[in-house]
């Protein structure tokens, strides 16, 4: 038994049990240090995980390929495991607590022999943040090391701010133990997506990966913690865990407004969180790309929190154009996984806006050329980066206070009736807002327009406990402070589209003229008229100067479309019925006011 470079007994106990069940070859504690990444990076190009990328253009950064079968998060295999199976709600899977650890423990025994066992204690949040939390995650992935390494505060830090207080313990393996001289794969993993486990438990506040080691299935302080387990946390405590981009935007006059927005997946927030506006003299700064811890600072405001310290971002489309602060964040010290592999060493994507080589190395390792039919990247290939790399970060970005927030911005994609920008009346509007986002796919395959998935606040893969609950906790936030001093609250639609199909709105660094008009308002400023389904602003009111815009396109993005609005309120109906009784009055009370609105 390795010495613990700890005293907390609860966390030496921890490690002990884990270790006589899960029977690794040994165990080792990280310290954080550069040297331990450093060698840790070396054992996996040793064994084939990792590649190097040339240096001279890519320094100090590896690619990783996944195995085929590991290559997202596994929402289907995703379990918020509380006692009662109506605290974990509607959106959530579920199974009984004692029932999943009885299956649990029979794949952790001994699945870790012929692997070492690595101690990971972590702290989501700069160590003296009054709501930071400390982790330990146990792992026999080193790539999940050297990726929390970047994603969080990590190693002797960590456990020293830990001390003989309490963490959330995170237990995770690949599931695929090693028999004595077998050969490792490059990327070990439990191949059979029905073994794969995500397995939170609210009331214990722990957490059981097994089978995957990709993303928020492995990295565990992220989804698992910082948004499923910290939501119940939050709750409890009085403040919230939210899926959500920070970001400081600066006027020409100097004046600086924080904002937070929530959209669900692949709706460009990292793209947000780090824009380049198009609009001389305004400026962004980044603080964070994912996720928001939000508190009541003492002065009855609320003050949001990056309890991350990396992106860990979709590569394919990030480009020049879409996200150019990205590009330069990812220059150095980067893993990425499952991009392409040029003859140059270096990585390419699709939609990274360079021509693609003439030949390279796919995410599953085949040759590729253009016009073999395949992608050379796959479509959830990531980048994991240090945030304090990237060129426009905050210098409040570690601020353990937080910053104050003046806006929440909710969206998704929505092609058809929501309008570019919506401000609520006042908060249960707001939430009410907030509740009802959600984005249209389209499922090509069946012919049908889109299918709109609702996504209230972007959280629901990610919210621990039961929803309706979740909007409660929101809407009592009111109750807690002054209101005048909560933050704005505001709808937008970046992809909105006309009847030809073709995008109404630029989107990207022009979003800024949108921002502008979000700034203007939380001053109390800014054109607007009053509809039935929030204030718009007047035409004139956005600043459109430099674009050229069609007059009868804005029209469009800024009407209210009122028979659109009617089915809107109809199948918003239809998704509350999900809440039954939980479903907080307010609400139901915000939805027959745009009803009667509308007329
Ligand atoms: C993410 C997501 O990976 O929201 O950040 O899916
Ligand atoms: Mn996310």
């Amino acid at each position: 038994m390795v010495t613990a470079p700890t005293t907390n007994r609860r966390l030496i106990k921890w490690v002990e049990e884990m270790t006589r069940l899960c029977k690794p070859e040994r165990v080792h504690w990280c310290d954080g240090s550069q040297e331990e990444y450093d060698r840790l990076c070396q054992l996996m190009v040793d064994g084939g995980t990792f590649t190097p990328l040339n240096p001279a253009k890519r320094p100090k950064c590896f690619l990783a390929r996944s195995h085929a079968s590991d290559v997202a998060r596994v929402e289907d295999r995703t379990y918020i495991c509380s006692r009662s199976k109506d605290d974990a709600g509607p959106t959530n899977n579920w199974t009984d607590p004692d029932e999943i650890k009885r299956i649990l423990m029979a794949s952790y025994d001994g699945c870790m022999r012929g692997r070492t066992m690595y101690v990971i204690p972590f702290s989501m949040g700069p160590y003296s943040s009054p709501i930071a939390k400390i982790g330990v995650e146990i792992t026999d992935s080193p790539y999940v090391v050297v990726n929390m390494r970047i994603m969080t505060r990590m190693g002797q830090g960590a456990l020293d701010a830990l001390g003989d207080r309490d963490f959330v313990p995170c237990l995770h393996s690949v599931g695929a133990p090693l028999a004595p001289g077998q050969k490792d794969a490059p990327w070990p993993c439990e191949p059979d997506p029905a073994k794969k486990y995500i397995v939170h438990f609210p009331e214990e506040r722990m957490i059981w990966s097994y089978g995957s080691g990709y993303g928020g299935n492995a990295l565990l302080g992220k989804k698992c913690l910082s948004l499923r387990i910290a939501s119940v946390i939050a709750r409890a405590e009085g403040w919230m865990a939210e899926h959500m981009v920070i970001l400081a935007l600066t006027s020409p006059a100097g004046k600086t407004y924080y904002v937070c927005a929530a959209f669900p997946s692949a709706c460009g927030k990292t793209n947000l969180a780090m824009m380049q506006p198009s609009l001389p003299g305004w400026k962004v700064r980044c603080i964070g790309d994912d996720i928001a811890w939000i508190r009541l600072g003492e002065d009855g405001r609320l003050y949001a929190m990056n309890p991350e310290t990396g992106f860990f971002g979709v590569a394919p489309g990030t480009s020049n154009e879409s996200n150019p602060n990205a590009l330069k964040t990812i220059e150095r010290n980067t893993i990425f996984t499952n991009v392409g592999l040029t003859p140059d060493g270096d990585v390419w994507w699709e939609d990274m806006g360079v021509p693609p080589p003439l030949r390279q190395i796919d995410w599953e390792g085949k040759e590729w050329t253009p016009d073999c039919g395949r992608k050379a990247a796959h479509p959830n290939a990531r980048f994991t980066t240090p945030a304090a790399q990237c060129p426009v970060i905050d210098p409040d970005w570690e601020n353990p206070a937080g910053v104050p927030i003046s806006a929440f911005l909710f969206g998704g994609r929505r092609p058809s009736v929501i309008p570019l920008v919506n401000e609520a009346f006042n908060w249960e509007h707001g939430v009410f807002m907030g509740s009802a986002a959600g984005s249209e796919t389209t499922t090509a395959a069946l012919g049908k327009a889109g299918v709109l998935r609702r996504d209230p606040f972007a959280m629901l893969p990610f919210c621990g406990y039961h929803m309706g609950d979740y909007l409660t906790h929101w809407l009592s936030m009111a109750g807690r402070t002054d209101r005048a001093k909560l933050p704005k609250v505001f709808f937008v639609n970046w992809f909105r589209k006309g009847p030809d199909g073709k995008w109404l709105w630029p989107g990207y660094g022009e979003n800024a003229r949108v921002l502008k008009w979000i700034c203007e308002r939380v001053d109390g400023a800014g054109k607007f008229r009053q509809t039935p389904i929030g204030n718009l602003p007047t035409p004139d009111a956005l600043d459109l100067s430099g674009l050229k815009m069609n007059a009868a396109d804005l029209e469009q993005l800024l009407a209210v479309d009122t028979e659109g609005w009617k089915r809107e309120a109809a199948d918003i109906e239809d998704y509350y019925a999900l809440f039954g009784s939980r479903l907080p009055q307010a609400l139901r009370a915000e939805l027959e006011g745009l009803r009667r609105r509308l007329g």
